[in-house]
């Protein structure tokens, strides 16, 4: 029995870290490792869907005819992101974006020989949000979901995210319990949709947080 209830719908899955360089050698990161946007592409691609990814570097599989488009740093997601978007009936953004990038320091390695003390001050930029920008240009058919990692209030951030980047579902998942969040094969989410249809749902596999989120999904977009 195959479930082809996404049959004809286009899905974008950001997913991964970005990568912020200072200088040649060194960037500015985080722990995301994209398991579980890779678990949503695989499950909309099960489900029918045409997936597009867009990943920052990460180490996944995923099947081939999944593509993808592979980028650094979250200007280059951006750009990315956005360039597709409006092809797109489902935008999926797992990815864990860079909030700020440090200031070059310019095309050559930073020594550590120039410093006359034991310290040292890197400015840093603030990225563009990329789905608050995807939120804001959608069109009426065009859903979008987004995550935010948390280590507490998981609803009231939630609530807060779904509306500011005009979502129409949102998963908080915490950072702070065990068997949740950057790396871990589970999830504990909290997901809250644009009805104010709230749910916390226990530690599970992300391959099943990736199949009830998108049985929210089909739902929503029905
Ligand atoms: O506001 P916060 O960073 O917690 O929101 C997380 C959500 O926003 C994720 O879905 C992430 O992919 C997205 N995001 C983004 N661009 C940014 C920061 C976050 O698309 N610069």
């Amino acid at each position: 029995l195959t479930v082809q209830d996404m049959a004809g719908t286009q899905v974008l899955v950001s997913l991964g870290p970005t990568r912020e360089f200072f200088d040649p050698a060194r960037y500015w990161s985080n722990p995301s490792t994209g398991i579980m946007g890779g678990a949503l592409a695989m499950a909309a691609w099960m489900r029918g869907a045409q997936v597009s990814v867009v990943h920052g570097p990460v180490d996944i599989w995923l099947p081939p005819a999944v593509s993808y488009t592979a980028v650094n740093t979250a200007r280059e997601m951006f750009t990315a992101c956005t360039d597709l978007w409006p092809a797109q009936d489902v935008g999926i953004m797992t990815a864990a974006v860079s909030d700020f990038s440090p200031v070059p320091h310019g095309p050559e390695k930073f020594k550590k020989r120039s410093l006359n003390s034991g310290e040292f001050t890197v400015p840093f930029a603030v990225n563009p949000d990329i789905l608050r920008t995807l939120g804001h240009t959608k069109t009426t058919g065009q859903k979008l979901i987004g995550f935010c990692a948390e280590t507490r209030d998981l609803a009231g951030y939630a609530a807060f995210k779904l509306k500011e980047k005009r979502c129409d579902l949102m998963v908080a998942n915490s950072i702070a319990s065990p068997g949740s969040g950057f790396g871990s094969p589970t999830n504990a989410v909290t997901v809250l949709d644009a009805h104010n249809r709230l749910e916390e749902w226990p530690v599970l596999p992300k391959a099943e947080v990736a199949w009830r989120l998108l049985e929210w999904l089909v739902h929503i977009l029905r």
